[in-house]
């Protein structure tokens, strides 16, 4: 399921960012797609055309045309239509984009159009020609536009679909708003004819420096490769073999410094091929499972993290996540809560946001939006979910930070699930061995003996390395938080277990200290005092993620402390801290000192 082109590093490799000012125009009944009698109608002839509808007008005052994007109203790509005007709020469906823009100098230099995300199908046309389509809304994708370029008056036109349905990833059910449109930013990538395509460096379990270059073009086989780390005095050196691959690795000098949260150091990286030359920023540590242990570097680690969406602090969120956003978000995990780890749920989140993960210092889960219930017997879904897999993976697999590749959120078990979950789970660690595999699972829950009692009996469990568990007794469901405390746990896999989820709704500054009633944060306090007695009672935790860091927008939450927002969060949407954000902060604190 690997992409035609990965171009690693395409977010900062040599370019020109096609972001900023792009025309927008709603297309509700999809007639740029479909005809009047809904039979499919090719845009390269309405509006995708190459024209300026007001020239060929000027031309022919005779001629009718019933759009013209050159003259649609502009926003400001990357982020969501439901900032752009009150009636594209709640928008959902085909949504047309215009950039016109003038080719980059490039001499003989290939050039590829690279679009961070586009949330959830994108059909790209330049000057008048389909140049290809993405389907799922938070991974990269790229298309070659070299030999479509003109010098001047570049026509990009772009239909994004925000429509979901059974056949999607994730379904047409969420728990989260849909952001619609150009979500990440876009850019022309510009590359010498053979170019490094992919580069995989990281520091094995045994104590090498090891690098896995891939390069793409007319000459890839028998290049000369060099891969350079300045600060280590090291450079690796080989030739491609016919494939254009070749892979390289020495002993790690004495002088490397490991990467983890509390040094998160990253190196100066080069890799140089034929005429190319990428650089990155890239840390070297290593995380494996060890009987019940999650080691990073050999040394066992609990996992002090919390749950985070993809939308930036504020009053009305647009999906537009820049370096002070995502630094605002992650600063306020590692220094207000003393974390050491985030889970970026329930899909993909920018690359702004994993390279920011490495430059603080905070230990990642990533995750694909296999979201609830997925159509576990399609394999055109499976192959769509592998897609989204492979761009997720392949985009980050140089982020120190990422240490689990998760493949699902509370999926209801059946034989066709199961056997989902397991081709995901091999595919994942096809593309990359070094990281951990997890799923965030439901789990069997039972009163014994007057107490909560949990087993861990999904059928997956044998394919993962790590378990999670989303657990909200005390939340959902008619237990008590006071019989919270004494719920005991049984897993018979020996492995380790991350809470992936617990929480309860408050909104910020609502108390009811007479009664601790439900969205109170004098509740959302209990809850979380119930949960962490709980948690220090099972032998096998590692860790946890608690649900959620920031309220966040979801459709699904219409309580009057609601009102279209989660409100699971330990801050407001507005970075109000709740009194629950004091009970784990400092439970990471005393946690902390333990290590
Ligand atoms: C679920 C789900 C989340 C959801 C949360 C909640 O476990 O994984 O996406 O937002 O619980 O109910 O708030």
């Amino acid at each position: 399921m690997t992409p035609q082109y990965i171009l690693v590093n395409g977010d900062l490799r040599t370019g020109v960012s096609l972001s900023g000012p792009w025309h927008w125009s709603l297309d509700p009944y999809r007639d740029g797609l479909y005809d009047f009698h809904g039979k499919p109608y090719d845009p390269t002839k309405g509006r995708a055309m190459d024209i300026s509808v007001a020239d060929a007008m000027a031309k022919n005052p005779n001629a009718l045309f019933e759009h013209d994007i050159h003259r649609a109203p502009v926003t400001q790509v990357p982020g969501s239509w439901i900032g752009y005007d009150p009636e594209t709020r709640h928008y959902d469906g085909l949504m047309w984009y215009l950039k016109t823009f003038d080719a980059p100098a490039r001499s003989a230099k290939r050039v590829f159009l690279r679009f961070g995300a586009a949330d959830y199908r994108a059909d790209v046309y330049l000057n008048g020609q389909k140049v290809g389509s993405h389907e799922g809304g938070f991974t990269p994708f790229s298309f070659e536009v070299t030999d479509i370029l003109r010098e001047k008056g570049n026509n990009l036109i772009v239909a994004v679909d925000s429509k979901r349905s059974a056949d999607t990833v994730p379904p047409t059910i969420t728990d989260w708003e849909t952001y619609g449109g150009i979500t990440r930013d876009v850019r022309l990538v510009i590359t010498p004819q053979t170019f490094v395509d992919d580069d995989f460096i990281r520091l094995t379990k045994d104590g090498r420096i090891a690098a896995d270059v891939a390069l793409e073009g007319a000459g890839k086989a028998g290049t000369a490769v060099e891969v350079a780390i300045p600060a280590l005095k090291l450079t690796l050196k080989g030739t491609t073999d016919a494939q254009g691959r070749v892979s390289l690795s020495a002993a790690a000098p004495k002088s490397l410094k490991r990467w983890s949260p509390d040094t998160p150091v990253l190196y100066d990286v080069t890799v140089k091929a034929g005429e190319d030359t990428v650089s990155d920023r890239i840390g070297f540590r290593t995380i494996e499972v060890r009987g019940a242990d999650i080691l990073l570097n050999g040394e066992p680690i609990y996992l002090r993290g919390i749950s985070l969406h993809e939308e930036e602090f504020g009053t009305s969120p647009q999906r537009i996540i820049t370096q002070s956003a995502a630094r605002a978000l992650l600063g306020e995990i590692k220094y207000g809560l003393n974390g050491n780890y985030v889970r970026l749920s329930h899909y993909p989140h920018s690359e702004v946001m994993t390279r920011m993960a490495d430059e603080i210092g905070l230990l990642v889960w990533s995750e694909v939006p296999v979201y609830w219930t997925v159509k576990f017997d399609s394999p055109t879904v499976l192959k769509a979910a592998q897609r989204m897999q492979a761009e997720n993976i392949l985009r980050d697999r140089n982020r120190a930070s990422i240490i689990i590749w998760s493949i699902g959120n509370e999926t209801p078990v059946s034989d066709a699930r199961n056997s989902f979950y397991t081709a995901m789970a091999q595919h994942a660690r096809a593309i990359d061995g070094t990281r951990l595999v997890s799923a965030a699972l439901l789990s069997h829950r039972q009163i014994v003996d007057g107490r909560i009692d949990i087993t861990i009996d999904d059928p997956i469990v044998p394919e993962l390395d790590v378990l999670a568990v989303n657990t909200y007794n005390g939340w959902y469901g008619n237990d008590k938080i006071e019989d919270v405390p004494n719920t005991v746990w049984h897993s018979a896999s020996g492995k380790p277990l991350l809470l992936s989820e617990f929480g309860a709704d408050a909104q910020y500054g609502h108390f009811d200290s007479e009664h601790h009633s439900r969205f109170s944060e004098d509740y959302q306090v209990d809850f979380y005092n119930g949960t962490l007695a709980m948690a220090d009672k099972i032998p096998f935790l590692r860790g946890m993620s608690p649900w959620i860091l920031k309220d966040f927008r979801s459709p699904r939450r219409q309580t009057t402390w609601q009102e279209g927002w989660n409100r699971k969060g330990l801050v407001s949407e507005t970075g109000q801290r709740k009194r629950a954000f004091f009970v784990l902060s400092d439970y990471y604190k005393k946690k902390a000192a333990e290590e």
